[in-house]
């Protein structure tokens, strides 16, 4: 590169036009996925308190929200259940029931919108008593006797109809179980996508209130990821693949761009960012006090989260980035 004065690179930041011809990250839409949380009952629009414009919604109430999501040209969102204290036990039994809440979502919203992919959080912590992502056994999360319930939830929702199920509970061997029994019972289609990095971390607080699904003792330390592992995290996604993930994803987004960035150097996979709850309400807290320009910043993350290597984004800010976009 010849250096300063022939070299001049504001030349190119001179006017608008200029800087949309040569930008290298484009954000848009149909990147995003949107996450939606469904609750039991009728007519139910509740917001979530810690995470200002998300609801959960009762089945009944789907179709209208959905109508505007597939509008806005989000090609995809991801369910959860959120279930009242007396709908859970000690295993979750609630989430592998073919007229659970998900069960009940996907086959309304394919009612509504066939080509909108469904894609559903596979996981214990909605439906269980205690809050723990599998189940508990002398105080401690057992891994293996988890794994067949999980991979029981996960047909479930693909004989519902599920475009792709999304295992999140970090145990191990979870993709190949949920692999081997799709197979077996006839859904050798049904993509998974792995919640294959995924970190115990403070940024899921306000989902947490959302789904009702705060561990009742102790943590999640014990399965999920510490946040100080890099090398370890590339490990969780090389065994992912290696039982059978069709996508890959890191979780939390923004404290993880390293690990964006270095999942997308060593893996050809789709791989998809959650920019999760905790990230969305802090924007969303400082918008609220005035502090930041809430759609520039918007803009800004999702875009960083993309430029870091992201193909997909899952995030709670889709239906509002796509509305500003369409305007
Ligand atoms: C369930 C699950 C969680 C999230 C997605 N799936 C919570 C957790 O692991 O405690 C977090 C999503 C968010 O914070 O937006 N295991």
């Amino acid at each position: 590169m010849s250096p300063f004065p022939i070299t001049r690179l504001r030349r190119l930041r001179a006017s608008a036009a200029l800087r949309d011809l040569v930008r290298e990250t484009e954000i848009s839409a149909r990147d995003l996925i949107y996450p939606l949380f469904i609750a039991e009952g009728a007519n139910v629009q509740q917001e979530i308190s810690a995470m200002p414009g998300q609801y959960r919604w009762s089945v009944d109430r789907l179709p209208r929200e959905i109508e505007q999501i597939a509008a806005l040209k989000i090609p995809a969102v991801l369910l959860f259940g959120v279930l009242e204290p007396a709908s859970k036990d000690q295993t979750g039994s609630a989430s592998w029931d073919d007229h659970g809440v998900v069960q009940n979502a996907i086959r309304a919203i394919k009612r509504v919108a066939p080509e909108l992919v469904v894609i559903t959080d596979v996981c214990l912590c909605e439906y269980t008593s205690h809050g723990h992502c599998g189940i508990v056994k002398d105080g401690r999360v057992p891994n293996d006797p988890t794994l067949e319930l999980l991979a029981r939830q996960a047909v479930s929702h693909a004989r519902a109809g599920a475009d792709i199920v999304a295992p999140s509970d970090m145990m191990d061997g979870r993709v190949a179980a949920i692999r081997a029994t799709l197979d077996r019972d006839g859904f050798a289609d049904t993509p998974i996508l792995a919640y294959a990095a995924k970190f115990a971390s403070g940024f899921y607080g306000p989902f947490r209130e959302a789904a009702a699904s705060t561990p009742q003792f102790g943590d999640r330390r014990a399965y999920q990821m510490d946040p100080a592992n890099a090398r370890e995290a590339l490990r969780e996604i090389e065994l992912d693949i290696a039982e059978g993930a069709d996508l890959i994803m890191v979780k939390p987004a923004l404290a993880y761009l390293d690990l964006i960035a270095k999942a997308r150097a060593h893996f050809d996979l789709p791989l998809v960012a959650y920019n999760v709850s905790g990230e969305y309400s802090m924007v969303k807290a400082a918008s609220a006090n005035g502090w930041i320009d809430e759609q520039r910043i918007v803009i800004e993350i999702l875009t960083a989260i993309k430029r870091a290597g992201a193909d997909l984004i899952i995030t709670y800010h889709a239906p509002e980035f796509a509305k500003a976009m369409s305007q």
